[in-house]
């Protein structure tokens, strides 16, 4: 019970490091005070650039991909992997060095996903890619993916846990949006510029 404790307590802490806001730091930009405020990728995109955008993506991404990998490799079980992978996505989310005010969580559940379920991601990946091409928002393509998403887990016959948690993230995730879902239907939301 110690290493999957151990485990969770240490994915919370991995998933808090908030990569945006350290980023945008080391380029003199507090990210929560521009764009959508918000940390996340899309935000460090917007304001400072692709090379800045994607490393910000790829860090979240890692936060909750390293911690799902390590438990897979520690072979705690089904039920315990999913639980690091949560606690991972929650300290995104709910971060405790930002009085736990964190980002959406769309980056590091996809880590979370790439360890767990990865053709689950695949096809998700998909809905997302023609919903920006089409729309130019990545707001709508992250809760459209994020509402699929325990569909698709589901139809790959995933066990409840995985089903539960993936629940649980998509409604987390879109909550999160519901500022992006006010400006969607007010026609005021950002479009995604490449
Ligand atoms: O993952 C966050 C994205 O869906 C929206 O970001 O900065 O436009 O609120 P933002």
């Amino acid at each position: 019970m110690l290493i999957q404790f151990s485990l969770i307590i240490g994915a919370y802490l991995f998933g808090s490091i908030p990569t945006g806001l350290l980023l945008g730091k080391a380029f003199g930009v507090d990210i929560r005070a521009t764009g959508s405020g918000n940390i996340g990728a899309t935000n460090v995109y917007r304001t400072l650039g692709r090379r800045i955008g994607i490393a910000t993506l790829l860090g979240d991404c890692l936060k909750g991909l390293l911690p799902v990998l390590l438990a897979r490799y520690l072979d705690v079980g089904e039920s315990w992997i999913v639980a690091v992978g949560l606690a991972a996505f929650l300290g995104h989310v709910y971060t405790v060095f930002l009085g736990f005010k964190g980002g959406k969580g769309v980056a590091t559940a996809l880590g979370v996903f790439l360890g767990i379920a990865p053709l689950a991601v695949l096809a998700a990946l998909g809905v997302f890619v023609v919903v920006v091409a089409i729309w130019r928002y990545i707001s709508l393509a992250s809760i459209i993916a994020a509402a699929l998403m325990p569909v698709i887990i589901a139809a790959m016959g995933q066990k409840p846990p995985v089903i539960a948690m993936t629940f649980f993230i998509a409604a987390l995730v879109i909550y999160k949006h519901r500022e992006n879902i006010h400006r969607l239907r007010a026609g005021t939301e950002n479009r995604f510029k490449a």
